[in-house]
């Protein structure tokens, strides 16, 4: 397992339940709770299947070197990973696909740019070309601050130089889902949707984040529903992708929204989503390894995924996030295996930015610091066990939202 966050941790913790599972590097959480963490390069390990959790590392072509090197992967090849490493990419792709996306334009000029943004509508939608952790999209109803911050990409100072091209997206209305695709480069597997918290508070209101919380399953997101995004949006992107001799064996996460004129897509990822994956993992058990498994190998259409109840993950976020975040704070509540001191049924805290000071005590190291997670039968189960057992964790200055999954279990959404 490659990667050092909380969707390391999950998937890492998922997998050890049929495998012995090394992850490198880790984190301090995951080492703690009986999963060996090491240091090397994962091209100078042995394993039956590797799996790559980050963006970064599938852009700069990990699958592909390790691949060279006759291992199992999950994960694509860098001509993969650019739908993730390249919006202006990503949107060309979907449109020689057919497949229903916001309209758009792309632009390195600023001239350009503003003309394009005078055409359109509000709520003006302002995205970074490149990798930018999920900050680099801006949702706003103000035109002023929308040129602000298309000047402000383009000159490079929010994102350095993967900002600086920019597109400018029309703006879609609805709810949210994400689907999480596996994908052995021919058949596909949809896990069951599930849906994130993107902005930082209560409500929606502030600042996009990498994500402040998830569940699964969106109920929402009904069958029928997730067979039309397999239909008019997966299909096509799977046939695209063989068109362009790209064998991508991996996730591909489809972000949707779900408008009044049916599901468009926001945005692919070419990996495991956090924290959605914080809440997928849990449903599936101990047949993740036979699943991820047969991504690698190419025999996708021989493995079946089965979910069984229901999951919420809580972000806990340390002080200033998104904008800032600060290191060092002393985390309470956590026992030395990283893991509730109280513990509670149903409930796994998977390690994000974490770190020990010299006295051995878990302190913030990050932006997103902990992810808890409670499982139910019912997903209001699932979500009073999370909300329990964030409330026994504490440092200072811990960001969370409250309203994870309340829409959800309300019903009005
Ligand atoms: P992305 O990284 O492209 O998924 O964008 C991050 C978030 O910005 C999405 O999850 C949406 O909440 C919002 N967003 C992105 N594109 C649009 C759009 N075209 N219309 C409305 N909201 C959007
Ligand atoms: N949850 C959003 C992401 O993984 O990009």
């Amino acid at each position: 397992m490659v990667g050092s966050g909380a969707r390391e941790h999950a998937l890492a913790w998922a997998l050890a339940k049929s495998a012995d599972v090394v992850v490198t590097p880790g984190n301090v959480g995951i080492a703690a709770h009986g999963i060996e963490c090491v240091d090397a390069p994962a091209t100078e390990l042995e394993a039956d299947l590797f799996v790559i959790g980050p963006e970064q590392p599938l852009v700069e072509g990990l699958a592909d070197r390790l691949r060279a090197q006759g291992k199992v992967v999950v994960g694509p090849g860098a001509d993969g990973a650019v739908l993730e490493g390249s919006k202006a990419f990503m949107k060309q792709f979907l449109a020689g696909a057919g497949v229903p996306t916001a309209a758009f334009g792309t632009f390195r000029d600023e001239a350009g740019a503003l003309a394009f943004l005078d055409t359109m509508s509000p709520p003006y939608v302002i995205k970074t070309d490149g990798l930018a952790a999920g900050k680099g999209v801006l949702v706003t109803n103000d035109r002023d601050e929308a040129a602000r911050d298309v000047r402000d990409k383009l000159q490079g100072r929010s994102f350095g130089s993967a900002g600086t091209t920019v597109v400018i997206e029309e703006g879609l209305d609805g709810e949210e889902c994400s689907l999480l695709v596996l994908c052995d480069g021919t058949h596909v597997t949809a896990l069951v949707p599930a849906q994130d918290f993107k902005r930082v508070g209560d409500g929606d209101e502030g600042a996009n984040t990498g994500g402040m919380g998830a569940y699964a399953p969106m109920e929402t997101m009904t069958p029928a529903l997730v067979a039309a995004v397999m239909e008019s949006i997966v299909a096509p992107t799977v046939r695209e992708l063989k068109v362009r001799g790209i064998d991508f064996r991996g996730v591909l996460y489809a972000g949707v929204m779900l408008t009044s004129k049916g599901p468009k897509l926001l945005e692919y990822n070419v990996r495991f989503g956090d924290p959605e994956t914080e809440v997928l993992v849990p449903l599936y058990g101990s047949g993740l390894f036979d699943l991820l498994r047969a991504v690698g190998e190419g025999r996708l259409d021989r493995a079946t995924a089965v979910a069984k109840g229901a999951a919420v993950t809580v972000v806990l976020a340390s002080h200033g996030y998104p904008q800032g975040s600060r290191k060092g704070d002393v985390i309470d509540g956590l026992g030395p295996d990283g893991q509730l001191e109280e513990p509670l049924e149903g409930v796994t805290v998977f390690h994000a930015g974490t770190a020990r000071d010299p006295r051995g005590r878990f302190v913030t190291n990050g932006g997103r610091v902990l992810a808890v997670t409670g499982v139910g039968q019912t997903l209001s189960e699932a979500r009073a066990r999370a909300y329990a057992g964030a409330s026994l964790v504490d440092f200072e200055g811990r960001v969370m939202r409250h309203d994870i999954a309340l829409g959800a279990i309300r019903g009005d959404q």
